[in-house]
């Protein structure tokens, strides 16, 4: 199935110094840039693919979905060769899982990767993948930690019982220290869990209701992924030059003139965009993290940071039929990154769905003011000449003790202190969270709707409050910039009884 040009990708997966940069690739380069960049492209000549949905075997309720994690091919574009990628079932993006409210799920992982070579593991240790399901309310055993990871040639079970809120989640690994690269060579799918009692709504569905998840990449003139964690990527986490939706650089989508449900996913390893129409229409956000928000907000600009969704209405009704229009992104407004994918508005349609002005009900979590929140501190060090990342001076190691301790059923406040230049999503495993303050400045929690991450942002500060609920036993909390996290901003918090 691989020629030898692909095993010899296979066998260098992003080792970095293999290849020189293509002497005709000239872009300037914007802040956080890579260090070398991919080919002039074409954008919008490529079909947006919508990744295989999964088809479960059903024993009782439960589906069943076996996946397997190995190496495959596929075509980033047009004009590029084919490239290996490492995908659940060979694909990338991994296979959509729809998930129904209630009801259960279980994932059989198989590892079938090949492992990492010397100068992909940067004298880290090689760690086996796990994988999380992002967003998930699920038992520690099933949440994908690290020290829980799948051998060679083995496989592991995750159970998702889906007890929680519609919502748009995803899968990725979690290997310890080699987060960022398995993702980036494409270890990440989409996993929906639908509400039954979110049918009333008649929001658009089934062909109406896509998945985007957004992804940069550099991609050399042959094909083959450019993952390199150097100085500046030790910095600033790892940037490609280049932007994908479902695996397809800059795509471009035929539409019907209605309303689509897109489920927008930044699964990028460290980029945060500003969404823009260029119709200059804005974005209608029905939708975050944990599911529903309580009701539609327009929004000209929506910023998507690593790990974070937005389910975001666009009625192409509005659009003369035969015009484009381009999802953009001006965090880098201008060369390569500056547009995500296009929408060509191709013909007429009768469109039954509807856009309510309540989606889901809401009640603030409420606290006890006297109790201070916890706090943590995320920051910088230097050790050996090169750039780390701690949370309360930790780097993390999945032998240290937990950093916080929950009572199972608290309601807490934490706060998130940055005194770094960098931005930091923060993530918080198991639950959704509200959003307090964001730089001293106290929001309505309601507008944020449930988040499993927020942006701290750089020399800033955020509170958030959340209740832990269902389990106990320890998860993770990081910053899902995926070299961050790598690189040690990343700590354990246990829930006790
Ligand atoms: Cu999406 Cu612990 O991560
Ligand atoms: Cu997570
Ligand atoms: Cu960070």
């Amino acid at each position: 199935m691989f020629n030898r040009r692909q095993w010899l990708q296979i066998g260098a997966l992003g080792a970095a110094g293999g290849l020189v940069s293509p002497p005709w690739s000239a872009r300037a380069h914007e802040p956080g840039a890579p260090s070398s960049s991919s080919p002039l492209l074409t954008p919008f000549v490529d079909p947006l693919p919508v990744p295989p949905v999964s088809e479960p075997m059903m024993q009782g309720k439960t589906r069943i979905h076996t996946l397997v994690m190995r190496a495959g091919l596929a075509r980033l574009h047009r004009d590029l060769p084919k490239t290996v990628i490492w995908g659940f079932n060979g694909v990338y993006p991994g296979p959509t899982i729809r998930a129904v409210r209630g009801e259960p799920v279980v994932i059989r992982q198989i590892n079938r990767l090949p492992l990492l070579n010397a100068s992909e593991t940067h004298a880290m240790p090689d760690a086996l993948p796990a994988v999380h399901l992002h967003g998930a309310h699920v038992a520690p055993e099933h949440d994908g930690h690290p020290r829980e990871s799948i051998p060679q040639g083995g496989f592991r079970d995750y159970h998702y019982p889906n007890t929680q809120r519609g919502a748009a989640l995803f899968y990725h690994d979690h290997s310890h220290g080699h987060t960022g690269r398995r993702v980036y060579f494409g270890l990440a799918g989409t996993y929906l869990i639908e509400d039954p009692a979110e049918r009333l709504l008649n929001l658009p569905r089934g062909e109406f209701d896509v998945p985007l998840l957004i992804q940069d990449r550099v991609i050399r003139s042959d094909g083959s992924l450019e993952y390199v964690l150097d100085h500046a990527s030790r910095e600033s986490g790892v940037f490609g030059d280049l932007i994908l939706v479902n695996g397809v650089v800059q795509p471009f989508l035929r539409v019907k003139a209605r309303k689509y449900r897109f489920r927008i996913i930044n699964g990028s390893n460290a980029r945060i965009y500003d969404l823009q129409l260029s119709s200059g229409r804005p974005l209608v956000q029905i939708g975050c993290d944990g599911g529903l928000l309580p009701s539609p907000i327009e929004r000209s600009v929506i910023p998507l940071a690593p790990s974070e969704r937005a389910d975001v209405v666009i009625d192409f009704a509005a659009v003369p039929v035969g015009s484009k229009v381009i999802l953009r992104n001006c965090a880098g407004c201008s060369g390569s990154t500056a547009e995500i994918m296009q929408f060509e508005v191709a013909e007429s349609a009768q469109d039954d769905s509807s856009l309510p002005d309540c989606l889901s009900p809401w009640e603030n979590l409420s606290y006890d003011p006297a109790v201070p929140p916890r706090q943590f501190e995320l920051n910088r060090r230097t050790v050996n000449g090169q750039a780390v990342w701690v949370i309360n001076d930790r780097i993390y190691s999945m032998s240290q003790p937990p950093m916080a301790t929950v009572r199972l059923g608290a309601i807490e406040r934490w706060r998130f202190v940055n005194p770094t230049n960098h931005p930091h999503p923060v993530h918080i495993h198991l639950v959704q969270f509200q959003v307090l303050n964001i730089n001293g400045v106290p929001q309505d929690p309601a507008r944020h709707g449930w988040k499993d991450t927020l942006v701290a942002p750089a020399g800033g500060e955020i509170t958030v409050i959340a209740h832990f609920t269902g389990y106990t036993g320890r998860y993770l909390m990081h910053c899902h910039n995926l070299e961050h996290e790598d690189l040690g901003m990343m700590a354990d918090f246990e829930i006790i009884p």
